[in-house]
């Protein structure tokens, strides 16, 4: 059963703060910024969608270790397999040959699976039993969401419009995550192949308060106190934000992402495919650039998130950010490159 229209599900996690930090699968989100996040009195959250079954326990464990507060889980729902032709995978190499080259790393061999097992994610989530657990890219199957509703886990699923929200409630969420097209990273667009709606948090908002009767957690752009103010005003029950966490002394951000994250002080984003196969957001950089001119040599999603993980492991070892997805939403302003638990205190002041 949804939660009851009026109640408060962050209440009731007996959180002090209605703050998701947010999931951030590949790094960032570290056990020391999620346990960080809870023990501060906002839900923090394990970005576990690149990480086997074992790596799950573990991560969970050692949060465990510094807290016993509510921590969430978060995975992506998968898609089915990506048809890559040997066409599109010869175009794919060729398209990055030149990067290849200059980064020293040999031809890529792309082979199945593209991605993590789901239904063995999802069974550690089933027995690790977190506060909550949250996806993003879609619907959670029937029976799924019937198990997860066996174990008492909340669930969390992730909009990107209104239909998209209103297809979470009926499928039995008890919170929607409202994901403007502020935010930083991957959309949550339950169609991978489908063209952005582009929609603002502001509107999206708008558009759901009174229409979706399940808490809703605003998403994309909130930086500061007066950011999370006016969300909580606008109707969101609770707020979601990454890229305020992503320079915190916790985060496993990697040094030359940090570095540009850091020195942009106008961080120049949009959205893109060229990582991923996905759209997502992050600051303008040199393989971006490049790629978004020769699309015909990107892969589907996940395909060209495994096809290119390569290049941005060597461009990490080297130092630079030229090939990485350096995720950021639109929000301006310096990062806090103090505490997580400094920060939290100061979005509550
Ligand atoms: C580095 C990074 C990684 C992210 N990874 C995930 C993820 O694994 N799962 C998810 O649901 N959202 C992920 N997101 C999106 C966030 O949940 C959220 O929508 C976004 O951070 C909000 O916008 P903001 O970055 O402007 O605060 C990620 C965001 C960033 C910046």
């Amino acid at each position: 059963m949804s939660a009851p229209k009026d109640s408060n599900l962050f209440q009731k996690l007996g959180l002090k703060h209605p703050l998701i930090v947010a999931p951030m699968a590949g790094g960032p989100s570290s056990v020391d910024l999620v346990a960080s996040a809870s023990a501060a009195g906002a839900l923090g959250a394990m970005g576990g969608a690149y990480s086997n079954s074992a790596a799950i326990e573990t991560f969970a464990a050692q949060v465990r270790q510094r807290t016993d507060k509510p921590c969430a889980i978060n995975l992506f729902v998968p898609h089915g397999i990506a048809e890559v032709t040997p066409d599109r995978l010869e175009r794919a190499i060729e398209a990055t040959a030149v990067y290849r080259r200059e980064l020293e790393l040999a031809s890529p061999q792309l082979a199945l699976p593209y991605e993590e097992d789901f239904d063995t994610q999802f069974e550690t989530v089933l027995r690790l039993k977190p506060a909550c657990f949250s996806f993003v890219f879609g619907l959670l199957p029937v029976d799924h969401v019937r198990e997860v509703k066996k174990a008492g886990i909340p669930l969390i699923g992730t909009a990107t419009t209104l239909d998209e929200a209103r297809a979470l409630e009926e499928s039995g969420v008890d919170a929607v995550t409202l994901q403007g097209f502020e935010a930083g990273g991957h959309r949550g667009i339950f169609d991978a192949k489908a063209a952005d709606s582009e929609i603002g948090l502001r509107d999206l908002l708008a558009q759901c308060v009174g229409a979706i009767h399940v808490p809703l957690i605003a998403a994309g752009g909130l930086m500061t106190a007066e950011d999370v103010r006016a969300a909580l005003t606008a109707g969101a029950q609770a707020v979601q934000m990454g890229t305020a966490f992503l320079a915190c002394a916790e985060a496993g951000t990697s040094a030359p992402y940090r570095k540009k994250l850091l020195e942009a002080s106008e961080r120049r984003t949009r959205t893109t495919r060229a990582f991923s196969g996905r759209f997502a957001r992050g600051i303008e950089n040199r393989f971006m650039d490049e790629m978004d001119r020769k699309p015909e040599g990107i892969l589907p999603f996940p395909a060209q998130n495994k096809f290119t993980r390569d290049m941005r492991g060597a461009s990490t070892a080297k130092g630079s950010p030229d090939f990485l997805s350096l995720w950021s939403g639109t929000g301006k302003g310096e990062l806090w490159q103090g505490k997580a638990a400094d920060l939290i205190e100061r979005l509550f002041d």
